[in-house]
Order: C-alpha cells, then sequence, then structure tokens
C-alpha cells in the first residue's frame, strides 16, 4: 500500500449519515484539530500499516480482522471506496474477516435509534451486495451478543475517567452534537469498541483516521487486562494493529462531506437515474477547462476523482481526456462511470432485496457465530479473572 498524506484520510467507518451531518467523520474531526493531535502517531501508523500489508500478502490466515459500522442509513459511495472494497480485498486474501453492525453505538448521540431494525437490515444487504460473503465473514449486530457485551465491566476498570474524557474522537463528537446533555455512553463507547473487537481476538482492525484514538483503547485495554490477570495459558487478549486506509477522500455532490443525511451521498442502493440527478446538480466552477486539482478546484476534482476511482484510472488522465469539454462533459463521464460500475452491486442487491428474509438469516447465523466465539472468550476472562466458583 503507498500511503501518502496529501489528501485526508477517508474515514474508514465512518457513520453512514449521523444526525448531526458527520459529526463522527474524519473530516469533521480534522477540521477541529483531531488530525492535528494525533499527526504523530498518524505517521507512524501509516508506516506500520505499510509493513502489515506485506504481512498480509505473506500470511492472511494470520490475521483476525473486525471493522464495522453504525447503521444510521444506507451505505454511499465513500464507504465503498474508503472500506468496502478493502473489506472485500482482505477477505478474499484469505484473512479472517468479522464485520460489526454496531447498533448500540447509534445511541452516542441521539436518544432514540430510529427505523433501527431497517437500517440493520439494509446494512447488511449492502455488504452482501459488494461481495462480502458469509460463507468465509461473520456478519453480526453487537446488540445481539450478550457475552461480548458482558466484556465491557472488567474492561471499564481498566482505564480512567481522564482517559475517557480526552479522546480527541469523543471530544470531537461531543463539540458536534445537537443533544443538551452528554450520556454516559458517549465516554464509554471506545471501551465498549474495545470489546467489538477483543471478544474475537481481533488482531486487525481498517480505520480512519478519526478511529486511531479508539484503537488506542483497545490496546491499553488488552494490554492491562493481558498485565493485571495473566492467564496459566499466556495472555488472553491480542494488542490490535491498525490498519489506515489509504483512499483518498470523495467529497458529496455539494463539495462537502460526504454524508446521507446533507442528501449529496451517492447511495450504492440509488437507482442510475437518482445517480444522474445528483450528478447534473453537483456544483462545479466557472472554469471550462477540466483539471485535477483538489486544492484549488475541490468540487471539480472531487468529480474528476469519482470517475477515476470508478474507471481504475488516474484522474489527471480523466481530466486531461475531458479536457474543454467543460462541466457538461465531466458529469457525462462520471455518471456513465459511477452507473457502470454500480451496476453489478445494484442488481445483487436488488435480487437481495427481493428477500428479505435472506438478509435476516445471515445476520442471525453470524450472531450465532459471535456468541459462540465470544462465550469462549468469556469462559477464558473468567478462569484469568478467579470468577469461575
Ligand atoms: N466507531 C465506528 C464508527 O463510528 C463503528 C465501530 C464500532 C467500530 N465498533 C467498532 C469500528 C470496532 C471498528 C471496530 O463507524
Amino acid at each position: 500500500m503507498t500511503s501518502t498524506l496529501t489528501q485526508p484520510v477517508t474515514a474508514a467507518s465512518e457513520p453512514a449519515g449521523s444526525a448531526a451531518g458527520g459529526a463522527n467523520g474524519g473530516a469533521a474531526a480534522a477540521a477541529t484539530g483531531l488530525s492535528a493531535t494525533v499527526s504523530g502517531s498518524l505517521a507512524a501508523a501509516l508506516r506500520r500499516s505499510a509493513q502489515i500489508e506485506r504481512r498480509i500478502e505473506e500470511n492472511p490466515r494470520s490475521f483476525r480482522i473486525l471493522t464495522g459500522d453504525r447503521p444510521t442509513g444506507d451505505l454511499h459511495l465513500g464507504h465503498y471506496f474508503g472500506t468496502l472494497r478493502n473489506r472485500v480485498r482482505l477477505q478474499d486474501a484469505g484473512a479472517g474477516l468479522y464485520v460489526l453492525v454496531a447498533d448500540y453505538q447509534v445511541l452516542t448521540d441521539r436518544d432514540a435509534a430510529e427505523a433501527l431494525a431497517e437500517h440493520v437490515l439494509g446494512l447488511v444487504t449492502d455488504y452482501l451486495a459488494v461481495g462480502i460473503d458469509p460463507a468465509r465473514a461473520t456478519i453480526f449486530a453487537h446488540s445481539a451478543v450478550p457475552e461480548l457485551n458482558q466484556l465491557l465491566l472488567p474492561f471499564l476498570s481498566l482505564i480512567s475517567t481522564s482517559e475517557l474524557g480526552r479522546n480527541p474522537t469523543v471530544k470531537d463528537e461531543i463539540a458536534h452534537s445537537r443533544q443538551a446533555s452528554v450520556s454516559g455512553l458517549m465516554f464509554t463507547y471506545p471501551v465498549h469498541q474495545a470489546a467489538d473487537i477483543l471478544f474475537c481476538k481481533g488482531n486487525l482492525v481498517p480505520v480512519g483516521q478519526d478511529q486511531l484514538p479508539h484503537l488506542e483503547v483497545t490496546r491499553l485495554v488488552a494490554r492491562r487486562f493481558n498485565e493485571r490477570y495473566p492467564g496459566t495459558a499466556g495472555p488472553v487478549f491480542p494488542e490490535p494493529d491498525a490498519l489506515l486506509s489509504d483512499a483518498p477522500l470523495l467529497l458529496g455532490t455539494d463539495g462537502g462531506k460526504m454524508s446521507k443525511s446533507r442528501g449529496n451521498a451517492i447511495a450504492l442502493r440509488a437507482t442510475a437515474d437518482e445517480t444522474a440527478r445528483l450528478i447534473r446538480s453537483a456544483k462545479t466552477d466557472g472554469q471550462r477547462r477540466i483539471s485535477y486539482n483538489p486544492v484549488t478546484r475541490p468540487e471539480v476534482s472531487s468529480l474528476v476523482l469519482l470517475a477515476a476511482l470508478c474507471l481504475d484510472r488516474d484522474p489527471e488522465s480523466v481530466a486531461e481526456q475531458i479536457g474543454d469539454g467543460g462541466a457538461a462533459a465531466l458529469k457525462r463521464t462520471v455518471t456513465e462511470a459511477v452507473n457502470d460500475r454500480l451496476a453489478p452491486v445494484r442488481a445483487r442487491r436488488a435480487e437481495l432485496a427481493a428477500d428479505p428474509g435472506y438478509a435476516r438469516q445471515v445476520l442471525n447465523e453470524g450472531c450465532a457465530r459471535a456468541r459462540a466465539v465470544a462465550a469462549a472468550t468469556l469462559e477464558e476472562v473468567r478462569d484469568a479473572m478467579g470468577t469461575r466458583y
């Protein structure tokens, strides 16, 4: 993986459309200084990610990967190029893959999770449509795995309140929250996230920059648990690594952060006509000649990048080819590229959606598998802690 920092890294697991219009996402976090806080460790994390990519090539089966999303809406092209296709790549390379529907986590910044069941099954359908294979990957919701949730209690004892309070991503989310008060879950969900990862002894977590502080919490929890409760058969938990995405940031069609709630995102499930309409309404600028320069021409460049990603080409050559064709030719190119690229995903999604019982069955089977794994881990935790009477 070649990782450059010329572009912000897409949040690999950004919420599909948070209430505050992306308050949890990487871009929002970067804008308020999170990236400065983590930039030292960011360079190290990027170097480490490149090394891990080589180890995946050599020995994919030594990795157990856990990734997940909050079920807040349809997955869109930002998710597709930022994280989904990477998950499929890792799965196909032979790594063990757990995909988490983080339904409890939806409640961090809102009182009630609206249309939760619909969003959860929609998310599962999106996963299947892009090629996550339930025969190889385990798709589950954390609310359905009691043994995972039970790990939260000992884990909470390993982290101090001041450590919880200085998590930059949590601070950023609180700053952007539209809620009158901040719930205890907002401060503790990073520890719950440690349970999400450690219940299955996940050792690799593909993430965007905004999730790095959370992964640090997971590593601390694992390390402290192992120190405080040395198991008879060696340490109970691995200290998982982050795998940073090198995906470039895709903007929404209004030039802002791509987010379902802003109406500027191209959903995987959108029709070809809806896609054309959204791209037709996209913001461009007054210059006729199309070029690729994300700094001086962010809106035009994001469209060029979108076409390039869909066509597996580099953005400079796409811009060059459109040249004096102007915004109209650019939008025609983007629309065709997106619709062609997504056609098989959408066809598969339509098939899947015609039988909603199937997504439900995949989820239930995944939850059962996750429960068996979590129960075995909880047994080890009981032995290590001496809570077996
Ligand atoms: N925090 C992630 C998000 O905002 C979702 C998530 C929950 C997650 N648990 C996780 C991601 C564990 C990676 C690992 O989208």
